[in-house]
């Protein structure tokens, strides 16, 4: 049995999200899903999320395919988290590549391209100035 896990904040959930985490759940047998906590995104990105934590969560747990899902609090846990989890791979999209390879002693580290043309941060935008 093959555990998977990844990490996002996964605001505004779009088809890019949905790409990543089918793929990322296909590379085993479960998919765990670390969703970074309001606090995190506001410390990543300067700005709180449109959807708040548990929202997220809820639509991240009602995916078929993902299996489980926590709020990931820090960056700096991610450790933590993989040992937790007993995770064999760590999936994360390839606008983090390279920058977690210091736990491949750890699981095995994957880097997925993103899906092209579609962010949160673009969606907020694209809204934002058609208001
Ligand atoms: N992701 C992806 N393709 C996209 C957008 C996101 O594969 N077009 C992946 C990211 O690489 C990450 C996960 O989805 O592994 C969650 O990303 P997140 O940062 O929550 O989404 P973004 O749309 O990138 O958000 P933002 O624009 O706020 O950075």
């Amino acid at each position: 049995m093959k555990t998977i896990i990844t990490f996002g904040t996964f605001d505004v959930f779009h088809v890019g999200h949905v790409n990543i985490l089918q793929r990322a759940a296909s590379l085993g047998d479960t998919l765990i899903v670390g969703v970074s906590t309001d606090q995190l995104n506001y410390n990543k990105k300067g700005r709180n999320p449109i959807y708040n934590q548990l929202d997220r969560m809820k639509i991240i747990n009602s995916l078929r395919y993902v299996n489980l899902c926590f709020l990931e609090e820090s960056l700096e846990k991610k450790e933590e988290y993989i040992r937790k989890y007993d995770a064999d791979v760590l999936v994360m999209g390839d606008d983090w590549k390279g920058k977690f390879d210091h736990l491949s002693n750890l699981c095995e580290v994957v880097y997925l391209e993103r899906t092209p043309s579609v962010s949160t941060t673009e969606i907020i935008e694209v809204i934002s100035s058609a208001t």
